[in-house]
């Protein structure tokens, strides 16, 4: 497979982009080899600037639930943008975009727009220091919350620790306050509550990890939080960026039956346009200005075209529940193809509607400390012969394949073959 065009497209890209590209994970770096470099996708393919033609398993990292360049969306973009594209003042969308999210999740009475999931969690958390009046928050090693400073903590060693920075830049004193417990373990969690009495505001978590590669939280787990933050006066904070409207049309919170005080959303809200939203009962986001004395803002905040498109995306995903149920029949469908390759080998599928992810790690798979065991060299291996054989996966073992609807038998079909073969010897 030729490669050259997207090779120079690099090398130009980084002259003038830090690595070349506006997020990390693109760079290829740890799998290796070129970045695609994108000419055009549709459906569930995606095609780079050499003509080469994938089978995209990545989908915007979420939003192209429908596939890429759905008529649903297309269709409506001119008229919306002909009516303007931004204007810093209020729409009637916003508003009917906010009754959407709440109708969707109970919890969500009140809702803001901001432009990235990043912005979503971080906001969220001020709220909820704002309404407790305390400042430590409580996140898990392995969930990603996009990168503000006092999220941008990976655990030291072991679940109890206080965080220090994943990132040279954040001062220790800005994250002295993000307490790191180990995902799917209870214990780690009362532990910290035990340690800092009264001290914290929120718990935060994905409830359908997605960036420790997928895994998904347990039952038994997500009601014990709920529990522990009744019990200790916490909020609980669901970042459904990954799982909203994907996992379910309520997501995570709706699959598990267990409801946050607050939830955060990204990029499906916007039908893949820059966006994000947090909500939550009415007394918390009553806290954000200019209800009351937190401060949070943004220019161009609730976009009347990302309104728009996220508006037409999730009404219809409400009107079509069936979409769901194919999802996860499709995710069935790969996890079990691909299970049947794996076989004996010390490797473990992990799946959840039309989330998936291959470990090159013995599961189960239910924390950061499982996850990170797996064999990064394998899974750059694979990476690099999926590709060659046509089929686009995120490039790192860390994340997830995301199908849409728009994938077909015959291309989970394509995508089993090119697994057999890529993983043969192996
Ligand atoms: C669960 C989760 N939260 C937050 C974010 C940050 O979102 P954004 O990249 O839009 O800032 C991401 C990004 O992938 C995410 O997966």
């Amino acid at each position: 497979m030729e490669r050259n065009r997207s090779r120079q497209a690099f090398e130009e890209a980084c002259r003038h982009i830090p690595g070349g590209v506006n997020s990390p994970v693109r760079a290829f770096r740890s799998v290796g080899g070129v970045p695609v470099f994108v000419e055009k996708a549709e459906g569930s393919r995606l095609w780079d600037i050499d003509g080469n033609e994938y089978i995209d398993c990545i989908g915007s990292w979420g939003p192209m639930i429908l596939g890429h360049a759905s008529p649903l969306l297309t269709g409506p973009i001119q008229s919306l943008a002909q009516a303007g594209i931004s204007y810093g003042l209020p729409t009637t969308g916003e508003t009917q975009m906010a009754a959407l999210i709440g109708r969707a999740y109970p919890c969500a009475e009140l809702v803001r727009m901001v432009n990235s999931g990043t912005e979503a969690t971080m906001s969220a958390i001020r709220a909820a220091r704002g309404y407790t009046g305390r400042d430590k928050i409580l996140k898990f090693e392995g969930c990603y919350h996009g990168h503000s400073d006092c999220l941008l903590v990976k655990a030291g060693s072991g679940a109890l620790t206080f965080g220090t920075p994943t990132s040279p830049g954040v001062p220790s004193d800005v994250v002295k306050n993000t307490l790191v417990a180990r995902y799917n373990d209870l214990a780690s969690v009362r532990a910290l509550f035990e340690a800092n009495p009264g001290q914290i505001a929120c718990v935060i978590l994905e409830p359908i990890a997605g960036n420790m590669g997928l895994v998904p939280g347990k039952a038994e787990f997500l009601a014990g939080l709920r529990q522990i933050c009744d019990a200790e006066g916490a909020l609980l904070i669901f970042d459904e960026v990954i799982s909203g409207f994907r996992s379910a049309w309520g997501g995570a919170a709706q699959v598990y039956g267990v409801t946050p005080d607050m939830v955060c959303f990204g990029k499906i809200i916007g039908a893949g346009m820059p966006v994000g939203a947090y909500g939550g009962r009415r007394k918390i986001m009553e806290m954000v200005s200019p209800a009351g004395p937190v401060y949070q803002a943004g220019t161009l905040a609730g976009n009347p075209l990302a309104m728009g498109l996220g508006l037409t995306l999730l009404g219809h995903l409400g009107a079509h529940p069936e979409v769901y149920q194919s999802l996860e029949e499709k995710g069935r469908y790969l996890a079990e193809g691909l299970r049947a390759i794996v076989g004996t080998r010390p490797w473990y599928v992990a799946q959840s509607g039309s989330l998936l992810t291959l470990f090159f790690a013995p599961g189960p798979v239910e924390c950061y400390e499982d996850a990170a065991k797996s064999d990064t060299e394998l899974f750059a291996r694979w990476h690099r012969r999926m590709l060659e054989a046509g089929v686009l996966l995120a490039p790192s073992q860390f994340e997830c394949i995301f199908l849409s609807q728009a994938h077909t038998k015959a291309d989970l079909d394509a995508i089993l073959n090119a697994a057999e073969s890529a993983l043969k010897g192996e």
